[in-house]
């Protein structure tokens, strides 16, 4: 199953991203986590792993990538038949206590262009992505809704948008639903950084239809890690919740096939 985790910016996509992969790990399922965020630094720190080599120097790195598509008229396919998680190759990945790390790559210079070389391989290896029916990938979006203009949602069974007590945050939420919708993809929603105050006006003000899966409340541990860039060690019932739904398709998740 592969699930795009979405939201705003600081909402705790990665966080989320990290705790529910390492929840499905411990079940023994065989997890993958995408950091398609260019912009993203905590993500491998919260996993306790090493930054994996950007994939996007498998393809001869941003610049061959590009002049690859232009010279196609961005037709160019890096892909010719389909992946399985077998076929990633060990130089582009970070693994831990059953979880993968890949990332599609990062900015690392001023003026040197946009990402949508990286969104562009990121895209089309999710959609070559063939998992057995206990495997996940999870993909850590970049934040905002671009994701969808560049059509990498395409590839994914299952969006998942974490929300965080903010009006901007909730005020998304009717437009991830609307575009998951006009893609026909299931969205489900994660209230993040939930207390015992802002839960019911979250739950009250989130938009019309909206399917909520699992409300993480606000932990000290979870921002202490995320302040000093250690791993997250704890389990969260919240979560384990989730997974566990996720496993057993219940709780508006699509079912694994
Ligand atoms: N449930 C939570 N409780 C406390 N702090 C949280 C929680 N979820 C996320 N955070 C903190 O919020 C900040 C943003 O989280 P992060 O996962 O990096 O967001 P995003 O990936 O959406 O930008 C981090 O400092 C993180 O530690
Ligand atoms: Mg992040």
């Amino acid at each position: 199953m592969k699930i795009a985790v979405c939201g705003k910016g600081g909402s705790g996509k990665s966080t989320v991203t990290v705790l529910l992969a390492k929840e499905l790990a411990r079940k023994g399922k065989p997890v993958l986590v995408i950091d398609s965020d260019e912009s993203n630094y905590g993500l491998s720190r919260q996993l306790g792993m090493e930054v994996p080599a950007d994939f996007t120097a498998y393809f001869g790195g941003k610049e061959k990538a590009l002049q690859d598509m232009m010279l196609s008229n961005f037709t160019h396919q890096f892909f010719d038949g389909t992946w399985t998680l077998k076929d990633i190759p060990e130089s582009y990945c970070s693994e831990k206590d059953g979880v993968k790390l890949m990332a599609s790559g990062k900015i690392h210079t001023a003026n040197e262009g946009c990402a949508c070389t990286m969104g562009n391989v990121i895209s089309q290896f999710i959609d070559h992505l063939i998992l057995l029916r206990d495997e996940y990938a999870l993909m850590d979006m970049e934040a905002g809704i671009e994701h969808f203009g560049r059509g990498i949602d395409n590839g994914v069974d299952q969006i998942l948008m974490v929300v965080e007590p903010s009006y901007e945050s909730l005020a998304l939420t009717g437009k991830i639903l609307e575009l998951g919708q006009s893609i026909g993809k299931p969205v489900c929603f994660v209230l993040n950084k939930v207390d015992d105050e802002n839960q019911e006006w979250m739950r009250e003000n989130i938009c019309e239809g909206a399917e909520v899966v699992c409300a993480l409340p606000s932990e000290k541990k979870i921002s202490a890690a995320g302040l000093r860039g250690t791993e997250l060690q704890d389990q969260y019932d919240a979560i384990a919740n989730l997974a566990e739904a996720l496993v057993n398709g219940t709780s508006g998740m699509v079912p694994v096939l």
